[in-house]
């Protein structure tokens, strides 16, 4: 009798406990799942409590769906860190839609007054190779967010080096180039005052389900202060993509956005990753630090990945051949030239291309 006692309490016992873990358990999880973008942001920036600003959302062509609501509600899983911010992908329910949200710490960014003229410029940029901004939201701390689409194939440095067939097709890496040097192209000479990208690399350039690139963060340094720009060409520095006369980022240029873009080049074709572990280059034999080996051991085989020249496919209207791919490499290098006055403009850069597929 007194053992089926106990043993009836001692099983009670457990399934309480039992219980109650399952209780807890599905609060927290519950919790987790449904961390929204604005409770990201509090998590992350509890300081600036004491700036109260007023609550705002500009809208761009675009992003007329947008509401405050929907986008601080929206479930976000993030994409990417930095310094001065972060990247979610965050789906708006209301329109069911995914979108690329950039949240700014609010203390890396510039005036308050100055930043809204300044999105506001960056907001009217419309191309087909531009990532559009839709929407820009202020919160009462100050917290920034910078509303974009999100593209379905990601970013063109994981494509490059996923191993996907895809990236080594001549076509392919053809349009691509093409389409990059059309959105810097916009951005240099289309505009009332040009607007140099300043931190291009192919992390930031974005692909859609038809490896259309559109160049993502141009002029994002024009948003942020001294201080947080600088750390950002530092980055850009150590990832191989800076050049190499470029100290302060308020002295970017057009030739420093040729020279990442001529590493981007090197990068389709080699499928190698520009990371830059001597940063001092030789005086008499400069060359972006990951071609080096290739070109010093004079072997055009390494100047390109082999699967390029394998390539054709049956549609493919105008071949590869090594001709034009020792064209495009030695545009690619003419771009990284060491001398800013050597590297050509975008506009010669685009009739360069269009002379390779002649
Ligand atoms: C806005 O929403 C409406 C209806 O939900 C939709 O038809 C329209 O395409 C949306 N516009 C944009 C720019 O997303
Ligand atoms: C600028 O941004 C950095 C972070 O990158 C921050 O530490 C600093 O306080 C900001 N303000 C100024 C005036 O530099």
């Amino acid at each position: 009798m007194k053992i089926a006692h106990m043993l009836l309490l001692v099983l009670g016992l457990a399934s309480i406990a039992f219980l109650a873990f399952l209780i807890v358990y599905v609060f927290f999880y519950r919790k987790r799942v449904t961390a929204h973008v604005s409770k990201d942001i509090e998590s992350s920036e509890h300081k600036n409590d004491d700036i109260v600003q007023k609550e705002d959302l500009i809208i761009f062509q675009g992003g007329e769906n947008l509401t405050i609501c929907d986008i601080l509600d929206a479930p976000g899983e993030v994409i990417g860190k930095s310094n001065y911010g972060t990247l979610y992908k965050a789906l708006l329910q209301r329109s069911n839609t995914v979108r690329l949200l950039r949240f700014l710490r609010p203390v890396c960014t510039i005036r308050a007054e100055e930043l809204d003229d300044m999105v506001l410029m960056l907001g009217g940029i419309r191309h087909p190779n531009l990532v559009p901004l839709l929407g820009f939201y202020t919160g009462p701390r100050g917290e920034k967010l910078l509303v974009h689409p999100f593209y379905r194939r990601g970013n063109l440095a994981d494509f490059i080096r996923d191993g996907n067939g895809e990236c080594y097709r001549w076509a392919t890496i053809y349009s691509i180039s093409m389409g990059i040097a059309k959105g810097l192209e916009h951005l240099h000479t289309k505009l009332q005052k040009p607007i140099i990208h300043g931190n291009l690399k192919s992390k930031n350039i974005l692909l859609d389900y038809n490896y259309q690139p559109f160049i993502s963060d141009f002029g994002l340094y024009l948003v942020l202060n001294a201080t947080a720009g600088q750390e950002m060409l530092e980055a850009s520095a150590a990832h191989g993509y800076k050049a190499p006369e470029l100290i302060k980022m308020k002295d970017a240029n057009e030739e420093i956005d040729i020279y990442s873009l001529g590493v981007i080049f090197l990068e389709l074709l080699s499928g190698k990753e520009p990371i830059n572990e001597h940063p001092t280059p030789d005086e008499d034999f400069y060359l972006p630090n990951f071609m080096r080996n290739a070109v010093l051991g004079h072997r055009i085989s390494d100047l390109y990945h082999p699967a390029i020249l394998l390539s054709n496919g049956r549609n493919d209207e105008i071949p590869v051949t090594e001709e034009r791919i020792l064209k495009f490499f030695q545009l690619a290098m003419a771009s990284c030239s060491p001398s800013p006055s050597l590297r050509p403009n975008i506009k010669q850069v685009i009739w360069r291309l269009e002379e390779i597929m002649k």
